[in-house]
């Protein structure tokens, strides 16, 4: 209980699948959530279900890609709570594509949120925590940032960029003194929406397909979104408060082999 109480946290992606999980239990643990997404609908149900719960949170709209809603989420999240503590830069996107087989066009696309939105989120909450006096960053990265797929070309590139990003950034915020502590993590298949997405295209071979990718992890199984965010309050809270620059791996021993 209370294992980030009183502190401001920012989750984007936070209206299903993993992000939806480390809003609700950081809230939980007595954290004011600003939950963002682009998913108005859902994002906002989540912040509801928050109050709900006698929580405090809110929702925001963001694109993550784009500049202009940093700021947005920036200064509501500033008006709304007066502090930063915690960014779970979660929201992200998968596509499936060999290196032939990816275009530009898609590669952009994915880089603009998954690479673009980790950097510009960090840089925000960098300014805003060094105000507040410390903080910690979270970043997704994944499995396919450790290790590569052959037919995931732009994700396993954009979480490598995330997991080397999150390095660089926790070893300048260390040197700088800003007791700002910056970690990635690293899930394997965990079923959200878009784990169920990736299985519906394989269609009348989609329970084959989930048996083989369940046995790509060693625990013969994949992982629930609850596995990943209680990694994500791990590094949230003071517990890991020596912590930084580190890598999170929440694989069912996908990457032990
Ligand atoms: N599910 C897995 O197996 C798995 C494994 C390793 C890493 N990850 C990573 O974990 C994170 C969350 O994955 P998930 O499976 O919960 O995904 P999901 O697709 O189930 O949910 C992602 C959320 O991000 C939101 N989103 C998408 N684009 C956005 C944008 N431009 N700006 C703001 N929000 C946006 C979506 O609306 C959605 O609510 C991602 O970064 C993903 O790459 C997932």
């Amino acid at each position: 209980m209370n294992r980030v109480l009183g502190k401001v946290a920012i989750v984007t992606g936070g209206a299903m699948g993993i992000g939806k999980a480390c809003a609700l239990m950081l809230a939980r643990e007595g954290a004011m959530v600003v939950v963002t997404d682009i998913d108005a609908a859902s994002g906002g149900a989540v912040a509801g279900q928050i109050e709900r719960e006698n929580g405090k949170a809110i929702f925001v709209k963001h694109d993550v890609a784009s500049e202009s809603d940093w700021s947005v989420v920036m200064r509501d999240t500033l008006a709304t709570f007066g502090r930063l503590d915690v960014l779970v830069n979660n929201a992200g996107i998968g596509t499936v594509g060999t290196i032939e087989e990816a275009t530009l066009e898609a590669w952009r696309h994915l880089m603009s949120i998954n690479c673009d939105g980790v950097f510009l989120g960090m840089r925000y909450a960098i300014a805003a925590m060094k105000a507040s006096g410390g903080g910690s960053i979270v970043n997704l990265s994944s499995i396919l940032g450790l290790v590569g797929d052959g037919v995931a070309a732009a994700y396993c590139s954009s979480k490598g960029a995330v997991r080397l990003m999150s390095k660089s950034a926790a070893l300048h915020c260390a040197k700088s003194g800003y007791k700002i502590r910056v970690n990635s993590v690293h899930p394997g298949y965990i079923e959200t929406p878009m784990v169920e997405h990736f299985l519906d295209l394989a269609a009348e071979r989609r329970a084959q397909t989930l048996k083989d990718i369940e046995a790509l992890h060693p625990l013969g199984h994949i992982g629930d979104a609850s596995d990943v965010a209680y990694g994500v309050l791990y590094l949230s809270s003071d517990e890991s408060k020596f912590v930084t620059g580190s890598e999170l791996v929440i694989d069912g021993g996908y990457t032990a082999q």
